[in-house]
């Protein structure tokens, strides 16, 4: 299964049928990872750059191309990097593919994955650009919620939390919008709203949203979507002091046993620890999901699955 583009920057190039063949393809993978991987990409480099912190996204990478026979070069923090001589983006890219097959890149600016992929000598995959877009978060959201609810049309899903900053929410809303009469309940502080491009394209796709600063808003959906208040977006530390602990969610809180906890992770204070055990929590099975859709979308990039 073939995606029609060579390069991932943004959930909302995909359509319906990507994200099936994505998914599809992905539930494969599961099964790959089950008998221990396979050569699928043997004899191909993934280049990582991570110019960004990044614990998951960049290990769950560089696991899923290893699971796949295939390896990895990496580059990390642009105080190492000739990012830090003042070498372009594009620069950087144009050398890094010399080397691979495909790139990741995470970095700081919005934009700088759009920018990467107009130059990019190989398959190129967003990996998080500033407060921009994350795909590959989204889509392992998408497979997680998949999973758990059995299904995704008709879902009610609560996105809480910064949702200005937090771009792995602005990459699933637009993911959500490709299926069928979806709720999206966001809730935030006023300061941390879901940014204008993502509610006038609900208003666009005529997808149902309300927008609240309450926790209790979402607590009857059946996806709960908590993220992390931003720190290093924020401009001025003492709104950042006073806005991080404004959310916790808590055992209590949970009503019903079919509510599906999710986080694209770190946790602060957002969750707290006594949900962890109980069945409602998906975030440590959605970090697990990582691996399986990151091998797919690298196989399908490189024509491989
Ligand atoms: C997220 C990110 O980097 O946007 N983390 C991740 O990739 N799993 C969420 C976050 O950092 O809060």
């Amino acid at each position: 299964m073939s995606l029609p583009f060579t390069h991932l920057t943004s959930t909302k190039q995909l359509t319906r049928s990507d994200t099936d063949a994505i998914l599809a393809v992905a539930k494969e993978m599961e099964g790959v990872l089950k008998k221990g991987g396979s050569d699928l990409l043997k004899g191909k480099i993934l280049a990582s750059l991570f110019y960004e912190p990044s614990t998951r996204t960049r290990l769950s990478f560089e696991s899923a191309m290893q699971r796949l026979g295939g390896e990895v070069v990496t580059a990390d923090g642009i105080q190492f990097s000739s990012l830090y001589k003042g070498e372009s983006i594009e620069d950087t890219i144009v050398v890094a593919g010399q080397y691979c097959d495909i790139i990741a890149m995470r970095h700081p600016e919005v934009g700088s994955a759009d920018r990467a992929a107009a130059v990019s000598p190989v398959p190129f995959i967003n990996a998080g650009d500033g407060p921009g877009q994350h795909p590959t978060q989204a889509l392992l959201d998408l497979f997680t919620i998949q999973k758990e609810c059995k299904k995704i049309d008709g879902l009610n899903v609560a996105m809480v939390g910064d949702l200005r900053y937090g771009r792995t929410v602005h990459s699933l809303s637009f993911l959500l919008g490709l299926y069928d009469n979806i709720e999206l309940t966001f809730v935030s502080p006023k300061e941390l709203t879901m940014p204008e491009k993502v509610t006038s394209f609900c208003k666009e796709k005529n997808i149902t949203f309300s927008e609240a600063s309450d926790l209790e808003a979402a607590l009857d959906s059946d996806v709960l979507y908590m993220t992390r208040i931003q720190q290093e977006r924020f401009a001025d530390k003492s709104e950042y002091e006073r806005l991080r602990n404004v959310y916790t969610l808590k055992a209590a809180h949970l009503k019903s046993k079919k509510t599906v906890v999710m986080h694209p992770l770190p946790r602060l204070s957002e969750i707290s620890t006594d949900v962890d055990t109980l069945p409602n929590a998906a975030y440590f099975r959605q970090v697990r999901n990582g691996v399986p859709v990151r091998m797919a979308l690298l196989a399908m990039l490189l024509q491989k699955a």
